[in-house]
């Protein structure tokens, strides 16, 4: 049976598109975020409960009668996590501390955490990154994702957890945010909508595992639903440049402009591709969609947007 699932930030870009998928497998949802989702007005049928998940009280009214947990909340991105790392820990690590704590004396023994295969290894020694790869960080965000993964690993340990962790490389598709500081693929279409120019960090030659949003939250909801525990990378298995980026945006938008290069940036790793071999075989999971297919997906719900 569906479990019933509390997704904490069940209303972002991400956390959004799993509460879609459980739901089409029929299992009861509760979203606990701090605000509405940005794209579309509530959904019938899921019970919301608007707060921060820092604050305990919140999290025993939102744990009730659940039997599994998503964490799909982040207070930060890679960014900017470095202007105040303090924030960071604060936010996310002694938050989600807090978290593991009341679920020791819950029935939940279900935890998925979306942790980034973007950050946690830090500059990448091969040519495609396995989950055993060093972790070594270099930024807040990423370090801030390791101690957590470490005490999840421990409450695993310790105190029966059954945790899945997942890695996830660089999601994109409906509903992604276009702030600009994450998400290159949404920015460059919603920029393109806008009729306006489209910017690059560096050559475009940094490579990245781009995965789309649908079949990363497909992913999500197989860890909830199978068995299996541990830490997976949760990507496309699959590089792109953002020059590649760039020419699939104009071919699928028709748009005839060129991007402007300005200089890159430091904490952008040169290439970053995730192998995915260990949750095709622990989840029979692999991704469907096409970097291009994904692309005209997106493009087509940045149109019917207002
Ligand atoms: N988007 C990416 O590129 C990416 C890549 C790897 C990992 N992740 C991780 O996946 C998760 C989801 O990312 P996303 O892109 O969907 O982000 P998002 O910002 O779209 O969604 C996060 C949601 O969490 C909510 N939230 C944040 N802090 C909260 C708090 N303190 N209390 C309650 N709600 C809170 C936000 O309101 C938002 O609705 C995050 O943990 C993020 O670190 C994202």
């Amino acid at each position: 049976m569906a479990p019933r699932t509390l997704v904490i930030g069940g209303c972002g870009f991400i956390g959004s598109h799993v509460v879609d998928h459980l739901r089409a497998r029929g299992a009861a949802v509760r979203v606990l975020d701090r605000r509405p989702e940005a794209f579309r007005p509530p959904l019938e049928g899921v019970e919301y409960v608007f707060g921060d998940f820092s604050d305990t009280s919140l999290i025993y009214e939102a744990l009730e009668g659940v039997d599994a947990v998503f964490h799909g909340a982040s207070t930060t991105v890679p960014a900017t996590s470095n202007l105040d790392p303090v924030a960071d820990i604060t936010g996310n690590l002694i938050a989600t501390v807090r978290l593991l704590e009341i679920l020791r004396n819950k029935p939940v023994r279900k935890l998925v955490y979306l942790s980034s295969g973007g950050t946690v290894y830090g500059i990448p020694k091969t040519e495609r990154v396995h989950e055993d790869h060093p972790q070594n960080p270099i930024n807040s965000y990423g370090i801030v994702k390791t101690a957590i993964e470490k005490y999840i690993y421990m409450e695993q340990e310790l105190h029966g957890l059954q945790p899945v962790i997942l890695r996830a490389s660089n999601p994109y598709g409906p509903r992604q945010g276009h702030t600009g500081i994450q998400g290159i693929i949404g920015t460059y279409l919603w920029k393109l909508h806008r009729q306006e120019l489209i910017e690059v960090w560096g050559d475009g030659c940094v490579v990245r595992d781009y995965i789309y949003v649908k079949d990363l939250a497909g992913l999500c909801v197989e860890a909830l639903m199978q068995p299996a525990t541990g830490c997976f990378n949760a990507g496309s298995g699959t590089g792109h440049s953002v020059n590649d980026i760039v020419r699939v945006a104009l071919e699928t938008t028709g748009c005839e402009t060129q991007a402007i290069y300005k200089s890159g940036r430091a904490y952008d790793v040169p290439r970053i591709v995730l192998d995915i071999e260990r949750a095709r075989a622990a989840f029979g999971w692999h991704p469907r969609m096409s970097l291009e297919a994904g692309l005209a997906e997106t493009w087509s719900w940045v149109q019917s947007q207002r």
